[in-house]
């Protein structure tokens, strides 16, 4: 077998994007994905469950009509909408399968596994072996590794996942039909956005949080302001509640609580986090420092504690989100090609998709690191924005924090419609090191949802131009 110049254990978005990368570099590049390239993002995360998002959203719109319409009867065919899902997964995996031939990235079907020679003390290149149905099939050298082999959702035994009436979230997406009750077991970002989606197809949803509040790592007004619109929906929200055991049952199952309460219902969604998967690779053996969660350390480059292995994705530092594993595989990508670049998260954005959805980037009130910083917030409300009026989507606000004294834009939180695309102009600006004026004297057409951004800006010195009462701080 021909040796490589990297390596790559994992096909997602770190791993694929580290690939196409290198192999833009000039690199001979191998793959080792143990299932279809695209990981747990493409494949049983953000572009399945996005499909259903946007199809919750039509069914929204088909039940409560825009203003001048009236809809006579409608039928959901939940199984088309599984082969629609299947369809986009399909077309975007194979996309990406035909950049990685095009690039000449070589892909193994099969388990990957680092050591070195006994003789090199751990100096590279390392010894890679591929396994297939526990067989070792093909085995090569490689000069530099990258390790990007992402998470699986977390399962505590009591609960007897059984894939079937006690699922995860990889499980609730091949679904074929909807149940007619679920309860959702963690209400944070999956647990919060499969109930959106579901309580739109008519499931009566019940969600059991550990924490006294749901979403607890977005901005407290925000979350505030979901679970407000989830109980107006009829979802049954109860926080602070421990969870013993779940059993399966006929047709169902049953949870019951530290406080001796049962409850049942057709189907059980466990989502309670996410464990990672750095077990099996021989990392250990290779002298790879990983805590006892499984995480590994990393430093700015996302080189491991071994010279030449890189780790990148969920399995580090950082949040679960696959555009921070791209990122990633792009700091590793430009270090191991000698055009270093040191990684930042602190201005990473994400969005998470309830109705309306929800956006953050940078600071929020509440963050340690906003302890010894004199900061101003800023707010505005979709109603008082004359494009989200004619869309009929008024919900929602975005709220910006900005530092007094220079005017630096520190974060922003918020939801409404469309509410990423503020997010990811407000990143910009960060991104720049932008401030209330390069935001006020950046044009924005009207009418857009975007004219929201400069007044929740200027709101935080107080001189939005569509509020009542402002106010300037501004000498
Ligand atoms: P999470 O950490 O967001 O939420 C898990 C929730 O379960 C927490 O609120 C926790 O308090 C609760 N919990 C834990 N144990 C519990 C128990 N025994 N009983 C009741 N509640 C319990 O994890 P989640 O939702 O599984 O998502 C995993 C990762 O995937 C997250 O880190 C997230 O960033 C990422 N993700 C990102 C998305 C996005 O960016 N739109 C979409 C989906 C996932």
């Amino acid at each position: 077998m021909d040796n490589f110049d990297v390596c790559i254990i994992g096909g997602g978005p770190a791993g694929y994007v580290a690939a196409l990368k290198l192999a833009t570099f000039g690199f001979k590049v191998a793959v080792i994905e143990k299932e279809r390239i695209g990981g747990t993002c493409l494949n049983r995360g953000c572009i399945p469950t996005k499909v259903l998002y946007s199809k919750a959203k039509y069914l929204s719109r088909l039940k409560s009509p825009a203003a001048g319409f009236s809809i006579d009867g409608y039928k959901i065919n939940y199984d088309e909408i599984i082969d629609y899902k299947d369809k986009v997964v399909g077309l975007l995996a194979g996309g990406v399968e035909k950049l990685l031939k095009a690039r000449n990235v070589t892909v193994f079907n099969g388990t990957g596994r680092i050591s070195f020679a006994p003789d090199k003390k751990k100096s590279l290149p390392a010894k890679i072996s591929v396994g297939y149905n526990n067989k070792t099939t093909i085995e090569f050298d490689a000069n530099d590794v990258i390790i990007a082999t992402g998470s699986t959702p977390a399962m505590i035994p009591s609960f007897n996942i059984d894939h079937k009436n006690i699922v995860t979230s990889d499980e609730i997406l091949s679904m074929r039909a909807v149940p007619s009750s679920m309860i959702i077991i963690g209400a944070g970002v999956i647990g919060c956005e499969f109930a959106n989606v579901f309580n739109e197809f008519g499931v009566n949803i019940i969600m059991l949080e550990l924490l006294p509040s749901i979403l607890s790592t977005e901005d407290k007004e925000v979350s505030r302001f979901i679970h407000k619109i989830f109980k107006a929906k009829g979802i049954d929200i109860r926080t602070s509640v421990a969870v013993e055991t779940i059993n399966s049952v006929d047709n169902g199952a049953v949870v019951t609580l530290k406080s001796g309460e049962k409850i049942e219902a057709e189907k059980v969604l466990v989502s309670i986090g996410r464990n990672l998967n750095t077990k099996g690779i021989g990392l250990e053996e290779a002298g790879v420092s990983i805590d006892p969660k499984g995480k590994i350390a990393v430093d700015m480059h996302n080189e491991t504690s071994v010279k030449g292995i890189y780790a990148c994705g969920d399995i580090t530092d950082g949040p679960m989100l696959a555009h921070k594993a791209s990122y990633d595989a792009v700091i590793a990508a430009m270090s191991i090609s000698g055009k270093s670049k040191e990684k930042d998260y602190n201005i990473l954005p994400w969005s998470v998709y309830t109705s309306p959805e929800i956006g953050t980037v940078g600071l929020k009130e509440g963050d340690k690191a906003l302890e010894n910083v004199k900061y101003r917030v800023g707010r505005f409300s979709y109603g008082a924005n004359g494009m989200a009026l004619a869309m009929e989507e008024p919900e929602g606000f975005l709220k910006v924090l900005t530092e007094e004294g220079t005017g630096k834009i520190l974060g922003a939180s918020g939801t409404g419609t469309d509410i990423a695309g503020l997010i990811a102009e407000l990143a910009a600006f960060m991104h720049f090191n932008g401030s209330i004026e390069d935001v006020e004297f950046t044009i924005h057409s009207h009418p857009t949802i975007s004219e929201i951004v400069p007044e929740a800006v200027l709101d935080s010195i107080g001189e939005a131009i569509h509020k009542a009462n402002p106010r300037t701080v501004r000498k």
